[in-house]
């Protein structure tokens, strides 16, 4: 059972009168007070006009992202005309110009277009351009990869008037890495386990070009990854650790590292999860897939710097040979912790792999995880936690988050916690003192392993899934914090 193809739109930006006159859809866009894009006053001028008058009676909205789909007006000219109302263009921002080219193409994905023109960025600021394109390639993808029936048709060709080569490139490459984040986590853990997802890794290495090394059971074994091998000890599939590499800047240029938890199922072991907390469980490897779509954007982007890419895989499952509640596991790092709920097995997992991160040396360390329910309790479904011991490394990556219009919010990592994670038989307990503050008392856990390095934990637990549509995507995998690791890789 093959999952439907992922799309692969061809975008351009050559725009000759023979494509704006025979493209199936043209979609231009009003802002208030008449601040429309230039298509939109060719249409209206043509037609003597008739957006001004579809405004006038209230059939045409310039709201932000009210969409007008009709038949074209214009004679000889495009099959239809996709009004979308743009607000106030100096009111759209990256975020939003990221949403409007989901949207765009999430509602023209209906059914099968040949060509698409999307010609609104003569109103939206250069330095979104990217954000739009990037956008629209997110909208072209679902969840619904294994429907016998195909739900989603994006358009065989897509085109942007007045956006230059670079910033369509630029969009491409980041929309694809968001729609391969989205892919892995929606497919379901019959198909993505350990092993199968490092061949993925290691395919898409081979095509961006950038170093992979994968980590099996012995490997993990003599590397002395006992918290790893623990944590997948219960499953058929065993575990891997995948390392990864892009080496763009000069051999001794600092290195930045990104880490992330590969749970391709979270059973919660023997601690079981009830029936219902299980249901989404297949998400619980957003993290090492946010990554993986990492490495191979800053590697197809070329970045002049040095990033070293660390997933730690495993399933966490039940039989004989599960990790017991009770058990005292060594990490990597020499640090002795006690198991006292198997469903804490996010940072079981993180700490081995933080420790392989630390070991290359990286002036800084961002790891991501969907790693807490508590943190959903704490942020609702749509914010990232963050948690750091380093306000300046945090600050940055909140900017930068805020920059794409992605929600992410600090948590406090108050020295009180501490107390919390102490284990009266080892160093360390994989929970803390009952549930209150259980996003932070896993943030803790895993400090331990960072040794000094500069370093922000995302716990992703709500973000990385959605569990119902918006107007810019479809439920499942989101791709969250993608766009805000390469803003913050690309360093502008
Ligand atoms: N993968 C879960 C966290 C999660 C919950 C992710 C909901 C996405 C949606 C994690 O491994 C887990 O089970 N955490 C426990 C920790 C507890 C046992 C201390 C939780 O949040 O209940
Ligand atoms: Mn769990
Ligand atoms: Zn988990």
């Amino acid at each position: 059972m093959e999952p439907h193809a992922s799309t692969h739109i061809s975008l351009t930006r050559h725009l000759s009168d023979d494509i704006l006159n025979h493209c199936d859809v043209l979609v231009v866009g009003v802002a208030e007070e008449e601040a429309w894009s230039q298509s939109a006053h060719d249409v209206d001028a043509r037609q003597g006009g008739w957006i001004t008058r579809g405004i006038a009676s209230g059939v045409i909205s310039t709201k932000r992202g009210d969409m007008t789909l009709t038949p074209s007006p214009v004679a000889g000219g495009p099959d239809a005309i996709l009004v979308v109302g743009l607000g106030d263009p100096d009111l759209i921002d990256r975020g939003r110009a990221y949403e409007l080219g989901a949207m765009i193409t999430r509602k023209l994905s209906d059914k099968p277009r040949a060509h698409v023109v999307i010609s609104i960025a003569d109103q939206i600021a250069e330095e979104s351009h990217d954000a739009l394109v990037c956008g629209a390639v997110t909208g072209c993808e679902g969840q619904s990869i294994y429907s016998s029936q195909r739900s989603i048709h994006p358009p065989t060709t897509l085109s942007f008037a007045d956006i230059d080569d670079e910033s369509i490139r630029q969009g491409r490459i980041i929309g694809e890495s968001v729609n391969l984040t989205r892919r892995l986590v929606n497919q379901p853990p019959n198909m993505i386990f350990p092993d199968s997802f490092a061949r993925i890794a290691t395919d898409i290495a081979k095509e961006a070009g950038f170093e992979i090394e994968v980590w099996d059971e012995q490997r993990l074994a003599e590397e002395r990854c006992r918290a790893i091998l623990a944590v997948g000890g219960g499953s058929v599939h065993p575990p891997r650790l995948v390392i990864m590499q892009h080496r763009g800047g000069a051999e001794d240029d600092p290195v930045l590292a990104i880490v992330g938890k590969g749970i391709t199922f979270d059973s919660g072991g023997l601690s079981i999860k009830p029936a219902d907390g299980m249901v989404d469980m297949k998400c619980d490897m957003a993290g090492a897939a946010t990554v993986l779509s990492v490495m191979r954007a800053a590697t197809m982007m070329n970045l002049p710097i040095n990033v070293l890419g660390i997933c730690g895989l495993a399933e966490n499952m039940i039989s004989g040979s599960s990790y017991r509640v009770g058990d005292v596991i060594e990490t990597r790092a020499g640090v002795r912790i006690e198991i006292l709920n198997t469903d804490a097995e996010g940072r079981v997992v993180l700490a081995d792999a933080l420790d392989v991160a630390i070991g290359h040396k990286p002036v800084a360390i961002v790891d991501l995880a969907t790693l807490t329910g508590a943190c959903m309790v704490a942020l609702g479904r749509d914010t990232v936690g963050l948690m750091t011991n380093d306000s300046v490394l945090c600050d940055q990556i909140a900017a930068c988050a805020e920059n794409e219009g992605e929600w992410a919010w600090e948590l406090p990592m108050f020295s009180f916690f501490d107390e919390q994670v102490k284990s009266k038989v080892a160093d360390i307990k994989n929970i803390g003192d009952g549930r209150w503050g259980g996003a932070i008392t896993a943030a803790k856990f895993l400090e331990r392993f960072v040794d000094k390095t500069p370093w922000v934990h995302m716990d992703i637990a709500g973000p990385a899934f959605a569990e119902s549509p918006k107007p810019h995507r479809d439920a499942g995998g989101t791709g969250v914090m993608v766009r805000t690791l390469m803003r913050w890789l690309i360093g502008e």
